[in-house]
């Protein structure tokens, strides 16, 4: 990726990564990613805020050199997880002078996590400012936008705010700005809904922190630069809000179609009562947009037939992911099939202790569904459409 010039004296000087196609292990990344590194130059000092992924240091050292950077003076750290923090070892070596200018807690996750020197950290705290000369950062702390010791930091002349993890979405693209391209706030939801979502109270407040400074560009560690600012954050203020949307979510698995034809009775019927309904096939789902339908979603019904006593892995673990997660869901059933018998229910029940929800009778049958069986599969549904009235 080659450096591109944002302002006065700031340079991208990051990394697209076109082809990762998974992020932990976890997070699926069908439209890549992108470490953004940012080069300030000021009048008497320059600065980097956050590194690359050390995959690819080699793109971010070929662009220092294309900019002539050879003496670096701060190396600012908002967050330590290593697509960030990763290539700082790198960047030390290659300039011995700089010093790694972060919080206390990220300076003891960098310790730990790169083996970084305790003395070649400058610690700061909450709302402190760096000159830089003509140009000042000032650092806010902003924990659990993603971990617990993520700040971003602010630069005062420039009203750019550099926010790493938060706003950010996983997006390689070639544009440098998102303007006000939908494909990338719809990325950004994702993202929100895969990193940030179990964190949604205290994100409310750092979106009150930041935003009580003049912000000209958002410019995240992941995808695209938000020239026009107030669209991330008007998306970020209803995504965070208590808000839900009458919306029905069926993840569910079947082994020889019971199971199914309970899930698609159950979605031709709320569809003719006028619900929002999405169906996640579990064994072929990307399990990123389930989490981003569970952003805002009111319900879910999970559907599982029983195997081994129990309901079928795949429901299992999207009931685990749904619960660490921690969305705002307001209502849960379940429905499925089984042969002889089971704990499904006391099991996928055990796994919402997160979720503050309302659970409503679930609707389980033996073999494959009969008249009847269809009959409390309505009852479900008018069930729902009282608990809809409350919202
Ligand atoms: Fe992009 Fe939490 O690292």
């Amino acid at each position: 990726m080659t450096v591109r010039s944002i302002n006065n004296d700031i340079y991208f000087v990051g990394s697209l990564h076109w082809d990762r196609r998974i992020f932990d292990e976890l997070i699926p990344l069908p439209e890549g990613t992108s470490y953004n590194a940012y080069l300030i130059r000021g009048s008497e000092k320059t600065a980097i805020i956050d590194s690359v992924d050390p995959e690819k240091w080699h793109e971010l050292e070929t662009n220092l050199c294309e900019l002539g950077i050879d003496k670096l003076d701060y190396i600012i750290t908002n967050h330590s997880e290593q697509d960030h923090s990763g290539s700082i070892p790198m960047l030390l070596e290659k300039y011995p002078e700089a010093m790694v200018v972060t919080n206390e807690k990220c300076k003891a996750f960098e310790m730990d996590h790169l083996h970084i020197c305790e003395d070649k950290f400058i610690v700061i705290k909450d709302n402190e400012t760096l000159s830089l000369g003509n140009k000042t950062l000032r650092f806010l702390m902003t924990p659990w936008v993603h971990w617990p010791e993520t700040m971003v930091t602010y630069l005062e002349e420039d009203k750019i705010l550099f926010s790493c993890d938060f706003f950010g979405s996983h997006y390689a693209g070639s544009g440098l700005y998102a303007g006000e391209n939908p494909t990338v706030v719809h990325g950004a939801k994702r993202y929100y809904a895969e990193i940030m979502m179990p964190f949604r109270t205290t994100i409310v407040r750092n979106i009150d922190k930041v935003t009580q400074f003049d912000i000209k560009m958002i410019a995240p560690s992941h995808g695209p630069i938000y020239d026009k600012p107030e669209i991330i954050i008007e998306a970020y203020r209803d995504w965070t809000s208590d808000k839900v949307k009458k919306e029905v979510l069926i993840p569910f698995v079947s082994m020889h179609g019971s199971t199914k034809l309970m899930v698609d009775y159950l979605t031709d019927r709320l569809i003719k009562k006028g619900f929002c309904v999405k169906q996640f096939n579990l064994p072929v789902t990307d399990v990123g947009e389930l989490a981003m339908s569970l952003v805002d979603a009111s319900t879910i019904i999970i559907g599982s037939p029983m195997v081994l006593a129990g309901a079928h892995p795949a429901a299992v673990y999207a009931t685990f992911l749904a619960n660490a997660l921690r969305p705002k869901t307001k209502f849960v059933s379940i429905v499925g099939s089984f042969g002889w018998g089971g704990k499904m229910v006391e099991q996928l029940s055990g796994l919402i202790s997160n979720l503050n929800v309302d659970i409503i009778e679930p609707v389980l049958v033996k073999g494959m569904p009969r008249e009847e069986d269809y009959k409390k599969i309505d009852e479900l549904i008018e069930k729902l459409e009282e608990k809809h009235k409350t919202l």
